[in-house]
């Protein structure tokens, strides 16, 4: 029996979240698959009631479970950053999913370019380090408000704090990769090759420019000989150019935090738009979190119109990730099924709702 957590959120994350359900409840008829299911308050309406975010009791709670099946945040009533940190971001720390899996398929016909490319691409995204330290802020005549980016500096043996005194201001992001962090992310996305019979590991970063990427190359490169599979270097900028033109040429492709924000936006475009995109934030030994790549989308919400089948593929990983990868495989079939016989939203050209588009795929689902 597994626990699982439930957060919808906000916007069309709980629509689309109610359409998994729908999913996780049809699997779990025809299959050894057994859950039970917990429903956690968590977003801008609680936000908004109480002026909380995340508990230390909600941790605690959601810490029990076998794995967290999340919708969206984001609500234009509240300032840019403040969910999305206070809540998400969180969650990925304190539950240190160091990996953000996100596969790119391509589902045909909705792929957007014009050469036809068959491809799979596993995009791991490292999870805690590089930008998303939380290590940023100003100055301003020689005041910084946050405690811990003036240790960041001071343990970097910089002091603008003069210099801004003195009359200038400075805005500054703090990126770090610790040793520990991409030996760890290096081993998975090595493990993770070998299970998908890549030959190679492509390493994302733009180590021409940044000094933070060379440890990365470093420990890839040792990691790739004792794993007997190859790593290759992308820069940044040519990965998004090649993601365009040469597609089916990458399997396993890891990168760290910022740059994967960006590409797998691309990839979830790639692969029929942000309506495709599912992920998984993943910490091997502990509590995994999986979600559409999508946000909240408050200019939808409520209207039945949001694709459904980003956060049904989101069902699909967490599967995958307990232990039913034959259950996963279902849901992966039953959504190729849908798109060949046009049952989808209008996102893709059709004419469906959510609800009946979420319908469609139990019904082929359970026609397995
Ligand atoms: C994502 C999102 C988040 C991120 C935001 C909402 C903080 O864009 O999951 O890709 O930047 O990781
Ligand atoms: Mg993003």
């Amino acid at each position: 029996m597994k626990h699982l957590a439930v957060i919808p959120g906000d916007g069309i994350g709980k629509e689309v979240v109610d359409a998994g359900m729908e999913i996780i409840e049809a699997v779990s008829e025809i299959s050894s698959f057994d859950y039970d299911a917990e429903l956690f308050d968590i977003g801008s309406e609680r936000y908004l009631r109480t002026g909380e975010l995340l508990t230390d009791e909600d941790l605690d709670d959601l810490g029990k479970k076998d794995a967290i099946y999340f919708g969206a945040i984001g609500d234009p009533r509240v300032r840019p950053g403040i969910l999305e940190k206070g809540i998400l971001l969180r969650m990925r720390a304190h539950f240190d999913q160091y990996i953000n899996m996100r596969p790119v398929t391509s589902w045909h016909p909705f792929v957007p370019l014009k050469k036809h490319f068959d491809f799979d691409i596993c995009f791991l995204r490292e999870n805690t380090e590089d930008f998303y330290m939380g290590a940023g802020g100003m100055l301003r005549n020689g005041k910084d408000a946050e405690v811990n980016i003036r240790r960041k500096l001071y343990d970097m043996r910089i002091d603008l704090r003069a210099e801004s005194s003195s009359g200038d201001d400075f805005a500054f992001e703090i990126g770090l990769l610790s040793r520990k962090g991409v030996e760890r992310f290096a081993d998975h996305a090595f493990r993770t090759a070998a299970k998908r019979n890549d030959d190679t590991v492509t390493l994302v970063d733009k180590a021409n420019v940044c000094s933070i990427y060379e440890i990365q190359r470093e420990i890839f490169t040792d990691k790739a000989k004792e794993y007997g599979i190859d790593v290759e270097f992308m820069y940044v900028d040519a990965m998004a150019m090649a993601m365009i033109v040469r597609p089916h040429t990458f399997g396993t492709v890891a990168v760290p935090n910022l740059f994967g924000d960006i590409l797998t936006d691309l990839g979830a475009q790639l692969q029929g738009g942000l309506g495709m995109g599912a992920s998984g934030n993943i910490n091997p030994d502990g509590v995994s979190m999986f979600e559409p790549i999508h946000g909240s989308a408050p200019d939808i919400a409520g209207q039945g119109k949001a694709n459904p089948i980003a956060a049904i593929l989101a069902v699909k990983m967490m599967m995958d990730h307990l232990g039913h990868e034959d259950v996963g495989t279902m849901i992966q079939n039953a959504v190729r099924t849908c798109l060949d016989n046009g049952k989808y939203t209008a996102d893709l050209g059709g004419k469906l709702t959510t609800k009946e588009a979420a319908a469609e795929i139990k019904k082929a689902v359970l026609r397995q």
